[in-house]
């Protein structure tokens, strides 16, 4: 996982929780990496789960709902790194699908080591939209935070819900978006 992600979950944790939160969680883990990340390095991505689980333990909410308000808070960063991706989609479900074939495809010229995620478009109307989520990183919780993120860069106000999947193409995570009315 890119160093980027580390260095953004830590400013997430500092702005939340405060400064020593994130000292405390360094020093709970055990990290390879000793916990000094810097933003084009690469780590494995077990250590965001050990730095999430401690901040769990110590409080910070349930894992799930930490990954998630973790992915608003890095949608709101990737707006002001890439503000290109958002110009260039009208709407939200534009932006979303363009994730796959667009931005994820620049990301990883950026970055030719990332380890992305891929979603493909299950079913689209004017009020929902539906996201098959696959990746051997169980990060489901966070893409709900991204997209959460982004409908509030859209001004669009959404649900989204998580509907575990296995069919005969594997197992996988499907998430339905839902427009508010
Ligand atoms: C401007 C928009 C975006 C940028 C620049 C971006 C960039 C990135 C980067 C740099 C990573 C880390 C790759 C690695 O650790 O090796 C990542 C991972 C990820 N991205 Fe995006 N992303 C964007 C939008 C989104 C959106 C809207 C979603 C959700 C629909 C999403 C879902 C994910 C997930 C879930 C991961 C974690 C890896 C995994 O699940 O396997 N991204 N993205």
């Amino acid at each position: 996982m890119k160093g980027v992600v580390f260095t953004e979950f830590l400013d997430f944790v500092g702005m939340k929780f405060g400064a020593d939160m994130v000292d405390d969680i360094v020093g709970d883990c055990d990290l390879p990496s000793g916990g000094a990340y810097t933003s084009v390095g690469t780590y494995d991505h077990t250590e965001m789960h050990a730095l999430v689980s401690a901040l769990a333990a110590r409080g910070g909410a349930a894992v799930p709902i930490l990954l998630r308000e973790f992915g608003r808070h890095l949608c709101g960063r990737f707006q002001k790194g890439f503000p290109q991706f958002f110009e260039q989609n009208a709407t939200l479900f534009d932006f979303l699908e363009s994730v796959q074939d667009h931005i994820h495809v620049e990301v990883r010229k950026l970055y030719p080591d990332a380890e992305l995620p891929s979603f493909d478009t299950h079913h689209r109307d004017e009020a929902a939209l539906e996201l098959n989520y696959r990746s051997c990183r169980p990060l489901a919780a966070l893409a709900e935070g991204l997209i959460l993120g982004a409908a509030d860069q859209y001004g669009t106000s959404v649900s989204v819900e998580q509907k575990p999947i296995t069919d005969d193409t594997g197992t996988f995570v499907r998430l339905a978006i839902q427009r508010c009315a």
